[in-house]
């Protein structure tokens, strides 16, 4: 099994990838709690929007197995107690409480064997979906895509966020696929360098042309001309267009506004909130200081009592953005999603 998370009925485990240990360890955690679920989704053993509302549901569903109650009733509420608390792990994700939603209303049966089978079904779909998703986000990126073209991404939006061939990933394996050539240049993304550990790992392990760079070396790539279109992914599309992603994306969308290089977003529609207005509406996740000052370092960067700011997204204005690749097809502003 390639995905970075699944379902393994003979174990009713969710089996996921850790990709904290990534590049160097690939290992598999087997989780049947929903305290495992959720410490690994806090923890980015398991990351990524779509992967974190896969990861839910699979997660949901096993953790659910642990339900004693005998009632349709008394199980709902005890199944709606968990998802509440497995909701809690991150905020900004909205596949996350997308996920839960879907997994709650699938709830039906008569007897605690249906309750169970009614939360594995709507959980392998949501897990067969998100990998549909992105076989759809590469056929219709892979129109905005020129040969011999250079391709910048920040953090990862590949398979191992998103499942399948990736969102921000998607267009450019098809492009690969097709002949293309293309070349990738990976932010590595401070603090948690997810560009370094996981982009560029999974297109170079793909055999892709990639380039890690540092985040600050993006504006003097694209005032040389090596980028052709910038391509990233969401953690929450606003209903205006708005688009929390990983720190460090706004910038990069200013830049590519300054240098006239195209700005898309790929991401599914799980990933799009109608029930948020604007990006002012987005809950952005502060983490822990010491992702900043103390990891990847064998002694800290700074000195002890320094203060340290470590949100873990931005928003990117819809102005800044060409345009979404969605596995609907190319939506492009003024932005009406669901109308
Ligand atoms: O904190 P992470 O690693 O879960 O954040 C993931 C991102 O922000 C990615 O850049 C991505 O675009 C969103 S997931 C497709």
């Amino acid at each position: 099994m390639n995905e970075p998370v699944y379902l393994d009925d003979s174990r009713n485990a969710l089996i996921a990838l850790d990709q904290t240990l990534l590049p160097h360890e690939q290992h598999r955690l087997e989780l049947t709690t929903a305290e495992q679920v959720w410490e690994a989704i806090k923890t980015l053993r398991v990351r990524g929007a779509p992967v974190i509302g896969v990861s839910a549901a699979i997660g949901a569903y096993v953790a659910a197995r642990n339900i004693v109650a005998t009632t349709l009733e008394g199980f709902t509420a005890e199944f709606s107690k968990l998802c509440a608390y497995l909701n809690s792990s991150r905020p900004t994700a909205v596949n996350l409480s997308w996920a839960l939603r879907q997994m709650q209303s699938a709830l039906r049966g008569d007897t605690r064997d249906a309750w169970l089978e009614s939360l594995r079904e709507c959980a392998l779909e949501i897990y067969r979906n998100a990998i549909l998703d992105t076989e759809s986000i590469a056929a219709h990126g892979l129109t905005l895509v020129k040969r011999d073209c250079g391709i910048l991404t920040h953090c990862n939006a590949g398979r191992l966020a998103c499942m399948g061939k990736g969102t921000a990933t998607a267009p450019i394996y098809a492009a690969h696929d097709a002949g293309y050539n293309p070349r990738v240049y990976a932010d590595e993304t401070r603090p948690l360098m997810q560009g370094a550990r996981l982009t560029a790992f999974e297109l170079h392990q793909a055999g892709l042309d990639v380039t890690l760079i540092c985040d600050n070396m993006s504006a003097s790539l694209m005032k040389s001309g090596a980028i052709d279109a910038v391509f990233v992914g969401a953690d929450r599309v606003a209903a205006n267009g708005d688009a929390a992603n990983k720190i460090g994306t706004l910038a990069v969308a200013i830049l590519a506004k300054q240098y006239c290089v195209p700005f898309y977003v790929c991401a599914p529609y799980s990933t799009i909130d109608a029930g948020t207005p604007t990006g002012a509406d987005i809950v952005i996740e502060q983490r822990d200081p010491t992702e900043v000052s103390h990891m990847w370092f064998s002694r800290p960067s700074t000195s002890p009592g320094v203060k340290v700011y470590n949100p873990a997204f931005d928003v990117t204005d819809a102005e800044l953005i060409t345009a979404f690749v969605t596995e609907r097809g190319i939506v492009r502003g003024p932005y009406n999603f669901f109308g």
